[in-house]
């Protein structure tokens, strides 16, 4: 059966208070409206039509790429309205599934249930429910003698006897395609709010006969829409606990998973231990066997096997197996760090591709390099890679090494088994297997620090 999903996603979300649209606002690295389309994709759902109204550009923006039809509200009448503007994308038949674009919570395991609810019992419309311990502000579903759902009623449209009902409507239906289609017509506007309903639309079918069906969900918080950012903070720690759970699952140790921040798309390998207040981000690989310590934040990141990062900040990079990085270094994009590499404290790597078993231990800053395997980067070195205009890479062999405090000033060439005296500062190439020394010869002038350390303790005498 060809299966179609409308989202609804027109309203303001005032209560946001934000210039983006409030299905553009993320959940774990996701927007709201991306959790919502892969829920439904992964389901099983055809093809995705999303109703745009406030926001309209930059969520169609967003979304340009995802293979999604738009349909356009102007004026946000009421859900029925909404949906009534998406009639001319509707198909002819099959089954279409109603979701909001703010429930990012909901699993596709839920939504491939219900739409097998929905087949199997061969209803007209289905609607998703679920019991609440406090049901405010919900559409309250009323069933007849028989159990079956006769209507639902808005908040604001009820009486005190109807209020008390604790079972909710959740916003997300099937509806037999045909009859969506055709009754959308029919929809009226007399309530309190004067909007149209798309609940209105369980009455329509009862009208005619048609069969209903409700499915009650037990998993509550998969329908728990987010109007604001309390709500959102509260939606996203509810995903990371998931997140974080199925990494467990799969062999990951978390010190603290209340702590650690890893978004949708991250993916670790077994045996790895991740420390307190780590941040993992975006499209992140990390391998197995790893140790990613406390506080490490890593974005859009390739990680490879047994690899042990502490303290650290790795942004858009790739860190080979078995290699060390941290506390406190920084990889900012494109540095490329091969098998067994060291990098200390203090360190930070930008642009540059960095060989096996190659160690800067402390403080360095390698920029727009090429460095080969087995170098050594000693403590202070400095690839001198801008001069106030322009950028220049430098190349540094295999099995050079470059001696502490030194400056290497871009474009330079280190051929292999180069050295570089402490603190020389080079601007010109090293031919294979030279030594260069750069540094001012130093004179020894005898007596001169004991003076001075009496002048000192004269002064001090005198006050
Ligand atoms: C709706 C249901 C209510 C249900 C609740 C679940 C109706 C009449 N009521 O109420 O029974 O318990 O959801 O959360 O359907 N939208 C548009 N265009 C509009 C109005 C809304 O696209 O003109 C979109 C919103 O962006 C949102 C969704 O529809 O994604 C739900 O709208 P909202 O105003 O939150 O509906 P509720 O009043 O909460
Ligand atoms: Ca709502």
């Amino acid at each position: 059966m060809k299966k179609t999903a409308l989202i609804l996603a027109a309203g303001q979300g005032t209560r946001m208070k934000s210039k983006t649209p409030k299905v553009l606002h993320e959940i774990c690295g996701k927007p709201m409206l991306s959790c919502v389309i892969d829920a439904a994709a992964a389901a099983g759902i055809h093809e995705n039509i999303v109703v745009v109204g406030h926001g309209e550009g930059a969520i169609r923006k967003a979304f340009s790429d995802a293979g999604v039809k738009f349909a356009k509200q102007e004026h946000q009448l009421g859900t029925g309205h909404a949906v009534m503007m998406a009639k001319n994308h509707l198909p002819e038949e099959g089954l279409v599934l109603v979701l909001c674009g703010d429930t990012p919570l909901i699993t596709e395991e839920t939504l491939e249930r219900f739409m097998a609810f929905h087949e199997r019992e061969n209803n007209c419309v289905s609607v998703l429910t679920a019991r609440m311990e406090d049901p405010f502000g919900y559409g309250r579903i009323v069933r007849d003698d028989d159990g079956g759902v006769a209507r639902i009623v808005e908040e604001k449209d009820a009486d005190e006897e109807i209020k008390e009902i604790d079972e909710i409507n959740s916003g997300i239906y099937c509806f037999e395609a045909g009859f969506l289609k055709k009754s959308l017509d029919k929809l009226t506007n007399n309530n309190a709010q004067q909007e149209y309903y798309i609940t209105q639309l369980i009455e329509i079918a009862r009208a005619e006969g048609e069969k209903i069906g409700a499915r009650i969900i037990s998993r509550n918080e998969e329908i728990m829409g987010v109007n604001n950012r309390a709500q959102l903070a509260e939606a996203a720690a509810l995903m990371r606990d998931r997140i974080n759970r199925d990494h467990m699952l799969e062999g990951v140790t978390f010190i603290d998973p209340k702590s650690t921040y890893i978004d949708l798309e991250v993916k670790i390998g077994p045996d790895t231990v991740i420390g307190p207040g780590v941040i993992l981000k975006g499209k992140t690989v990390i391998g197995q066997d790893c140790e990613i310590g406390q506080n490490c934040r890593i974005v859009d990141s390739v990680i490879g096997n047994g690899v042990t990062i502490q303290s650290s900040t790795i942004l858009e990079s790739t860190v080979g197996d078995e290699t060390t990085i941290g506390p406190y270094a920084y990889l900012r994009p494109h540095a490329h760090l091969g098998r067994r590499v060291k990098i200390g404290d203090f360190v930070e790597v930008k642009n540059a591709n960095i060989g096996d078993g190659s160690k800067a231990s402390h403080l360095a800053y390698i920029g727009d390099a090429d460095v080969g395997k087995d170098v050594n980067i000693g403590c202070g070195v400095v690839f001198v890679n801008y001069d106030g205009i322009n950028k220049y890479r430098s190349v540094v062999e295999d099995d050079a090494f470059i001696g502490s405090n030194s400056n290497l000033i871009a474009p330079v060439h280190v051929e292999q088994q180069g050295y570089v005296a402490a603190g020389t500062t080079i601007s010109r190439d090293v031919p294979e297997g030279s030594l260069v020394v750069g540094r001012v010869k130093e004179r020894v002038i005898p007596t001169w620090g004991a003076r001075k350390y009496n002048q000192k303790k004269e002064k001090k005498n005198a006050k």
